[in-house]
């Protein structure tokens, strides 16, 4: 990135952890959208996330310690609750009045589907309902993650997962084996909503084999009725993105089979994955949508990605507009 260069992350519920890098005795850092964050959890167990960089003189709250339902400041004890207020000065005994400039800054943060959604964005009167595929939470499937960093901009690596047509090229070896080179790739598009697939049109888009990508940074692949593939790609910064992706299976979920099922498909994840880095990080990464690509009729689903953008980065009003006028 040029120096001084901002890059925008446009608004959404974003994942930016799996539930399970949220232990409940420790602050968490998390670099996300090239800011350092602070994740804890408060007594309850539920998730605040603040600024991690203490008002007071700067050090980093994640080095700190839980303590009173707050987290607590490495260097001098300052002690700050989920929603920011700090509660607590120490050096200036029980009775100290707290100067208000020492309020940090709370993101809405909120745990749902074993994941860690945080609002990125100015926070609107009323946050939209956070994402999420229903099938898969009916209680039939057995999830298990795991989560890889790529030297690519979280667009650019969503842009590679609803892009059918590389597969032959990409993963020749691997789930691109006899695959033909040419294919329909047909999508339906919505606000926040995009399906894939390749091949004829149908009426029902969710009938066999899809994609389908929901705003900001979720992501399925639907093998099959009792096995999908979930990625979530949450953006360190505007060049570096963490992917984590969940195979969500219910074929075997006898507890000892189950579990080496979910781990041999990690295995075979992970080369599928690595196919992809290679290639993925070739790209230029910024602008975050580039602006000077010749695409083709299969890269419908790119196109409905970079539209989709576009709208959430004007804002919900000008959304409303776009969709009236489409
Ligand atoms: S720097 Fe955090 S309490 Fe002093
Ligand atoms: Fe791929």
């Amino acid at each position: 990135m040029n120096e001084g260069e901002r890059v925008v992350f446009p608004p959404g519920w974003y994942v930016v952890a799996d539930a399970a890098e949220i232990p409940r005795d420790r602050p968490v850092k998390l670099r996300r959208f090239g800011v350092d964050i602070v994740v804890f959890r408060r007594d309850d167990g539920s998730v605040a996330a603040l600024d991690d960089r203490c008002k007071h003189r700067g050090a980093s709250l994640s080095l700190g310690r839980l303590s009173n339902n707050c987290v607590a400041c490495p260097f001098h004890g300052f002690e700050f609750a989920g929603d920011g207020e700090c509660k607590r000065l120490p050096v200036l005994g029980p009775d100290a009045k707290i100067p208000k400039a020492l309020h940090a800054r709370a993101y809405e943060i909120r745990e749902k589907d074993q994941w860690i959604w945080l609002w990125w964005g100015a926070v609107p009167e009323a946050l939209p309902e956070i994402p999420r595929f229903e099938h898969l939470h009916t209680g039939r499937h057995r999830a298990h993650t795991f989560a890889r960093e790529w030297d690519a901009s979280f667009a650019r690596v969503i842009e590679n997962q609803l892009d059918p047509f590389h597969l032959p090229f990409v993963h020749k070896t691997t789930i691109g084996r006899n695959m033909p080179e040419a294919m329909t790739v047909n999508h339906v598009e919505s606000d926040d909503e995009i399906i894939a697939w390749p091949g004829a049109e149908r009426t029902d888009p969710r009938e066999g084999f899809y994609i389908a990508f929901r705003w900001a940074n979720l992501w399925e692949n639907r093998i099959a009725e009792r096995f999908s593939i979930v990625a979530a790609f949450a953006p360190i910064d505007a060049t570096r993105t963490r992917t984590y992706l969940r195979t969500y299976q219910a074929f075997v979920t006898l507890p000892v089979l189950g579990w080496i099922v979910d781990r041999l498909m990690v295995f075979s994840n992970k080369a599928v994955f690595n196919q992809d880095e290679r290639v993925v990080v070739s790209q230029p990464q910024l602008p975050l949508i580039a602006e000077d690509e010749v695409l083709v009729k299969a890269d419908g689903a790119i196109i409905a990605y970079r539209k989709m953008f576009a709208r959430w980065l004007r804002g919900p009003s000008q959304r409303a507009t776009d969709q009236a006028a489409e």
